[in-house]
């Protein structure tokens, strides 16, 4: 089947003033298959959120290439891109970037309402979606209002509604006790492995890690697989 991520020879550099340059990501050669959980490891400051970023166009690398599904889409102009990140992949960051003014249920609904999807429909999923991850009872709820743990929960609802094929998180736990964070790992995965999608995870929890169907080890720029 065709891998749903293929990134070759990514690099990344970042500017400092006129004179500096940090180079981050030197030759970045990656592959996910379609519903694996791939854990991403290194060092601090290794690039690992810059290469989620790239795969997640939120940033364009300074070359290289990526491919989501066969699509490539760093041909894709800034509008086409926003579209294609919408639909095709799901966010969840370490500080869940919910909505503060808005409910949980709104806070789901987005990526869908984004995508000019019927309200009604938004709504339901966004509903069942939240049932999903035991939150069903909090749906009026606003971030302020909901504990570390539910509010990552929530971020995961809001990343799975549009059922993107690839869902990319970035130290989605790293903010969470060992409770929460098990809880957290247990939903991704069991709702992963139900639908089929990719996850790629960034990672410092080594039980998390451990838990992925692979794990990726950037070091200097580059990709090993451990
Ligand atoms: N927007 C930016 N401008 C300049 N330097 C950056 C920027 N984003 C990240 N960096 C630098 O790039 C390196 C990699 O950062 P990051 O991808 O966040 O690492 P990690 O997620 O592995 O901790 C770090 O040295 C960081 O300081
Ligand atoms: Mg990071």
């Amino acid at each position: 089947m065709q891998p749903i991520l293929i990134t070759s020879n990514l690099k990344k550099s970042y500017s400092l003033g006129v004179k500096h340059q940090i180079n981050v990501l030197d030759n970045v050669d990656m592959v996910a298959r379609r519903g694996e959980v791939i854990a991403i490891i290194g060092h601090s400051g290794v690039g690992k959120s810059t290469l989620l970023h790239l795969i997640g166009a939120l940033d364009r690398p300074d070359s290289g290439s990526i491919e989501i599904d066969g699509h490539s889409i760093l041909k894709y102009d800034d509008r086409t891109l926003a579209r294609f990140r919408n639909l095709e992949i799901g966010f969840i960051f370490q500080f869940h970037h919910l909505l503060q003014e808005f409910t949980a249920l709104e806070n789901v609904m987005m990526p869908a309402l984004i995508s000019g999807k019927r309200l009604r429909e938004c709504k339901s999923r966004a509903i069942q979606l939240l049932a999903k991850v035991g939150l069903n009872n909090r749906s009026d709820h606003k971030p302020g209002e909901l504990s570390g743990g539910e509010q990552q929960r929530v971020a995961v609802a809001r990343a799975l509604m549009n059922a993107p094929k690839l869902i990319l998180a970035d130290e989605p736990s790293g903010n969470l006790d060992a409770k929460s964070a098990n809880e957290l790992h247990q939903l991704l995965w069991s709702l992963s492995r139900k639908e089929a999608q990719t996850i790629i995870v960034v990672t410092h929890n080594m039980e998390l890690a451990r838990m992925a169907d692979r794990r990726i080890h950037l070091r200097e720029g580059q990709a090993f697989e451990e």
